[in-house]
C-alpha cells in the first residue's frame, strides 16, 4: 500500500499540522440576557449554565468572558409583562434597559464589540417580531420605523453593531438609511439574513418570556424546507447594506451556511441557538454524552461548513476548554 491516510493521523503533533479548521475565542459571540434590577442572576431552566443578569451582574460575567478572549456579546432584553404592549413602546423609549446595558458595557469595556438584537418580540404583549394591523397580520411596513428607532437608540448608547432578527422585508436598507441620517455611519449591521421558523428557539422564548400568544412566525421566518430562498434573502440584505450575514439555526442548516458562503463576499456567521444548546446539556446532565466534546465538535462542523464566527451559548465553555488546551 503506497497511500496510507492514517500516517497523517498518527500523532497529536501531525494531526495538529494538518487540522483544517480551528475554534478561537475571538470568533465567538456570547449571547447575554439582561433584566432590570440589581444583583440578579436568574437561572434559565431549559438552558443549564445560562442566566438572566441584571446590568451589575452582567458586568462580572462579561469580565470573565473577556479574560477568556471573547470580545463580542449580543444583548437580549427580558422585559416584565407590565411593560409589554402591542406597539412594543418600551423598545423605543430612551433610557430603556438595553440603552443602559449598552452604555454600561461600553463604559467598562470600550474594546468589547457590543451587538444589540433588534426585534420587537421581547417588547410586544403577543410575542411577535412585528406590529399587528387591523387584520391581525404582522405588518411589515408598520414595523420598520420601530426597528429603525430601536437601532438608533442602540447606536446612541454606543452599540458597535445592530443585529435585526425580525425578518421583515427591507429592514436592512431602512435601518441603514436611518442610522446614516442620524450620523451613525460607523455602526454595523449584522443581518439575520436566513432565519428559519424553527422549533429550536423554544428555550430562548422561555428565557425572554416571549412565548407567542397567537399563531406562529411562518409568515416572516423561513420555511425549513427551502434553500434557494435563503440565497435571495442574503442577496437582498447584502444589497441593502448588511455588513455581516447570519444563518440561524446552525447545525440543521450547515448546507445553507456552505451555500451562502459561496454566494457572498461578506463575512458569514451562524447562530447555534438555544435548542441546540439545551439538547446537548439535557443529554449531558443525564450522563449520555460529554457536553464539552459535543460542543467542540459541533462548533468545528459549523466552521467547516463555512461560518467565520459563531453566536453560541456554549461560548464560555468552549473558550474555557480552548484555554486548557494550550
Ligand atoms: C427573536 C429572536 C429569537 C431568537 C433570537 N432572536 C426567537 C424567535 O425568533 O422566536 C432565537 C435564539 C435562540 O433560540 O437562541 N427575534
Amino acid at each position: 500500500m503506497i497511500k496510507r491516510p492514517r500516517r497523517n493521523r498518527r500523532t497529536a503533533a501531525i494531526r495538529g499540522l494538518v487540522q483544517e479548521n480551528h475554534l478561537h475565542p475571538s470568533q465567538l459571540i456570547a449571547p447575554l440576557f439582561v433584566l432590570e434590577g440589581k444583583q440578579q442572576q436568574i437561572a434559565i431552566k431549559s438552558m443549564p449554565g445560562i442566566f438572566r443578569y441584571s446590568i451589575d451582574e452582567m458586568l462580572k460575567e462579561v469580565k470573565s468572558l473577556y479574560q477568556l478572549g471573547i470580545r463580542a456579546v449580543d444583548l437580549f432584553c427580558y422585559i416584565e409583562g407590565d411593560k409589554k404592549d402591542s406597539f412594543a413602546s418600551e423598545a423605543v423609549r430612551s433610557g430603556n434597559l438595553f440603552c443602559r446595558a449598552i452604555q454600561t458595557l461600553k463604559e467598562n469595556f470600550p474594546d468589547l464589540c457590543v451587538m444589540m438584537d433588534v426585534a420587537l418580540d421581547p417588547f410586544t404583549s403577543h410575542g411577535h417580531d412585528g406590529i399587528t394591523n387591523e387584520k391581525g397580520e404582522i405588518d411589515n411596513d408598520l414595523t420598520l420605523p420601530i426597528l429603525a428607532q430601536m437601532s438608533i437608540l442602540a447606536a446612541e448608547a454606543g452599540a458597535d453593531v445592530v443585529a435585526p432578527s425580525d425578518m421583515m422585508d427591507g429592514r436592512i436598507g431602512y435601518i441603514r438609511h436611518a442610522l446614516d441620517q442620524e450620523g451613525y455611519q460607523q455602526v454595523g449591521i449584522l443581518s439575520y439574513a436566513a432565519k428559519y421558523a424553527s422549533a429550536f428557539y423554544a428555550p430562548f422564548r422561555e428565557a425572554l418570556h416571549s412565548v407567542l400568544q397567537f399563531g406562529d412566525k411562518k409568515t416572516y421566518q423561513m420555511n425549513p424546507a427551502n434553500s434557494r430562498e435563503a440565497m435571495l434573502e442574503c442577496q437582498l440584505d447584502e444589497q441593502e447594506g448588511a455588513d455581516l450575514i447570519l444563518i440561524k439555526p446552525a447545525l440543521a442548516y450547515l448546507d445553507i451556511i456552505a451555500k451562502i458562503k459561496e454566494q457572498t463576499h461578506l463575512p458569514v456567521g451562524a447562530y447555534h441557538v438555544s435548542g441546540e444548546y439545551a439538547m446537548v446539556m439535557a443529554a449531558a446532565l443525564n450522563g449520555w454524552l460529554d457536553a464539552d466534546k459535543v460542543f467542540e465538535e459541533s462548533l468545528l462542523s459549523i466552521k467547516r461548513a463555512g461560518a467565520d464566527f459563531i453566536l453560541t451559548y456554549a461560548a464560555r465553555r468552549v473558550a474555557e476548554n480552548l484555554q486548557k488546551q494550550f
